[in-house]
């Protein structure tokens, strides 16, 4: 082992025989070898097949891919051509589905639902996109996105890509600096957006941040306005126009065509924060993404026909844009749309759903079923859950006392639990077990999904042992891949093709049991080295959250004097248990017995809160900054993503030193 890599201190050996299924896509790990020696050996071949049985193209391709990361080159079905908003929309209500229900909406309110079928979204969809058309938006050209979870923001999506525009969507928590800075980057034409968010019971001003942003916009020459929570806003005339006015107008065209798009037009720009540096515009085009996208979302929760699917993230982020919108309106399957959140009015929200629409797959981030872990399980009695028939995860590493924890009061201890890596860069899920053939591990994200060449290498780039962590690269191009960086294409090449040559880098850290599962440990930036021995933060992190008392915890590395790091656990109980100084001994000795005194922290801080991304990760660069003894805000570096910047201050006034 180099002193590079990264050393496994896990012991997890619990394993689940995946449930039989009477219609599963890929019923057994046969079928799933079968699929994955196909993708291996005849990639052309596959690709075609799943491109043609999954979309609908109005001119074939010349080329399945023409790809070379050593440039880096990526181009999937090269010349082919289609629409998006057709194969998520007309050709169902061609094919007799018109009536089938599409998206359902339940709004924030509980009274709030919607139930949209093929046929109104297409004509939402052909206004919208008339609408867009009016105010000068063509093909090429960029629309921002900047509004709450609501169907008119899967409307507005739709409709840039009947028309040919490419959207960008700010997640509506971002600040209006935030929203500036994206805009300012892709130089979008309009920007669609609302009065208000309604969360948690309030009404979240969105316009002000709008005018604020727009100050220094002069690319944008309209604004659209959906009335969404009813507040008193200022409307610039001239910019401004009301979502309600513009879709009256009666000299709107009932009809639009769908713009044949390349396979490789921009389809959208979704900007990622690195933990450096400006974000980066992620570039995501027309046929490989949607290829991608309906392709994984079939396999992975095994949809059909009468599915109801649940994605619980945000449209502004790309599972939103992956898992509620694109791949399930691909398919014809009814997504679930939901603008509220997880715990209010109470924590079983989530399960109300699940009863009220007969949800049948639910997919959801590790830090929400953390969070209703620790409000307790009772609140997941209430309901009737017999519904739901997979389960989903992402975002961060599960632990594996939390994937036990949804597998059995969720699943009722029957369920497949799939745990999916993968990144905004990868469009869709690389890694997970396909639910009705993969034996499951709790906090193993399994195998690679068919097509995808996922290896672990070491600081050299060689193949690492079993068990032995490196460096998560991803050897051969997929079509749902990020084709650039917006703007720069130097730093595309260099964050993800220089460090490995010829290899696509992620960036986390990972290993590979000896059963070939994957097991991510976190991103490389948080690694601590221990006495020479360098950690990921994972597994510490899952030792301490399988403590009965724990709910969630977070380490980062401190100096010290003889180990050069030592470790720094940020701990959050669960509502039922105490803080105090037997329990700080107890949760070391924990922490040695579960995976060695190597692991065991120096200091643990109990906190009610940790600092999180706005879409649920924990972010330890500010973690590091407090335990380094920084109080000044202007030492955190940009904090413009975090969730809640009020727990900085609690966080630092706990310290120990
Ligand atoms: O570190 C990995 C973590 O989230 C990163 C990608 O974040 P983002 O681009 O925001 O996309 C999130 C939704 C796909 C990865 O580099 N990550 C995501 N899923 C998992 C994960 N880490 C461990 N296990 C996962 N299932």
């Amino acid at each position: 082992m180099t002193p590079d890599n990264i050393q496994s201190l896990q012991h997890e050996q619990r394993l689940f025989t995946p449930p039989a299924a009477k219609r599963a896509h890929i019923p057994d790990m046969a079928t799933y070898e079968e699929h994955y020696r196909r993708a291996d050996q005849d990639p052309e071949g596959y690709w075609a097949d799943r491109a043609k049985e999954l979309l609908s193209w109005s001119k074939p391709w010349d080329k399945v891919m023409d790809c070379d990361f050593n440039i880096p080159k990526i181009n999937w079905f090269v010349n082919g051509k289609l629409n998006v908003s057709y194969n998520c929309l007309d050709r169902h209500v061609e094919n007799g589905l018109g009536d089938k229900t599409a998206i359902i909406w339940q709004g924030e309110p509980e009274e709030d639902v919607r139930h949209i079928s093929y046929r109104e979204l297409l004509a939402d969809v052909v206004r919208f996109a008339n609408i867009l058309k009016k105010l000068g938006v063509g093909r090429g050209d960029r629309v921002a996105l900047y509004m709450p979870m609501v169907p008119e923001l899967a409307v507005a999506m739709l409709a840039c890509t009947r028309i040919g525009a490419t959207h960008s969507i700010v997640f509506a928590g971002f600040s209006a600096a935030s929203l500036m800075n994206r805009i300012q980057d892709c130089e979008a034409k309009v920007l669609v957006t609302a009065d208000a968010v309604l969360r948690a019971g309030k009404k979240i001003p969105l316009k002000g941040n709008v005018d604020d942003a727009l100050t220094d916009c002069p690319t944008v020459t309209s604004c659209v306005v959906l009335k969404r929570a009813g507040i008193d806003i200022n409307m610039v005339e001239g910019r401004d126009l009301w979502w309600h006015d513009v879709v009256a107008d009666p000299n709107i065209a009932p009809t639009c065509p769908c713009e044949p798009m390349d396979s490789e037009d921009l389809l959208f720009i979704l900007y990622t924060s690195g933990s450096t540096g400006k974000p980066k515009g992620v570039m995501h085009t027309t046929g490989g993404y949607l290829t991608y996208a309906a392709h994984s979302t079939q396999l992975v929760f095994n949809l059909h026909d009468d599915d109801i699917h649940f994605c619980t993230a945000d449209i502004g982020w790309i599972t939103g844009h992956t898992y509620i919108v694109y791949g399930p309106l691909a398919l014809g399957v009814t997504s679930v749309m939901f603008e509220g959140v997880p715990s209010y009015p109470d924590p079983s929200r989530f399960w109300q759903l699940v009863e009220k629409f007969k949800i049948t797959s639910f997919y959801t981030a590790p830090t929400a079923i953390r969070a209703l872990m620790r409000d307790g399980s009772e609140w997941t009695k209430k309901n009737d859950l017999s519904s739901l028939r997979v389960l989903g995860s992402v975002g961060e590493p599960i632990n594996p006392e939390a994937w036990m924890w949804y597998h059995e009061n969720i699943g009722k201890s029957n369920l497949p639990v799939v745990d999916t890596w993968w990144q905004t860069e990868t469009g869709g899920i690389l890694i997970s077990a396909l639910p009705f053939a993969t034996p499951l591990k709790p906090g193993s994200a399994t195998r690679p999904l068919p097509g995808v060449h996922a290896r672990i290498v070491d600081a050299e780039g060689n193949p690492t042992t079993a068990n032995e962590g490196g460096h998560l690269i991803i050897e051969r191009p997929w079509p749902g891949m990020l084709r650039g960086v917006f703007g720069d294409p130097e730093r595309f090449k260099q964050q993800y093709f220089d460090r490995f040559p010829g290899k696509y880098e992620a960036g986390d850290g990972a290993r590979q049991d000896e059963d070939g599962y994957f097991w991510i440990m976190g991103r490389l930036d948080d690694v601590i080295n221990v006495s020479g021995h360098r950690l990921g933060t994972a597994e510490i992190e899952s030792a301490l959250v399988s403590h009965p008392a724990v709910a969630e915890a977070a380490v980062v590395g401190m100096p010290h004097e003889i180990k050069g790091q030592a470790i720094y656990a940020y701990v959050t109980l669960r509502a039922d248990a105490d803080e105090s100084d037997e329990l700080i001994k107890a949760l070391r000795n924990h922490v040695r017995k579960e995976i060695g005194p190597l692991a065991s922290p120096e200091v643990i801080q109990f906190t009610v809160g940790l600092p999180k991304t706005r879409s649920g990760k924990i972010m330890r660069r500010v973690l590091r900054k407090i335990t380094s003894g920084s109080t000044a805000l202007e030492d955190f570096g940009d904090t413009s993503t975090l969730a809640d910047p009020s727990v900085i201050q609690d966080l630092i006034a706990g310290r120990h030193n």
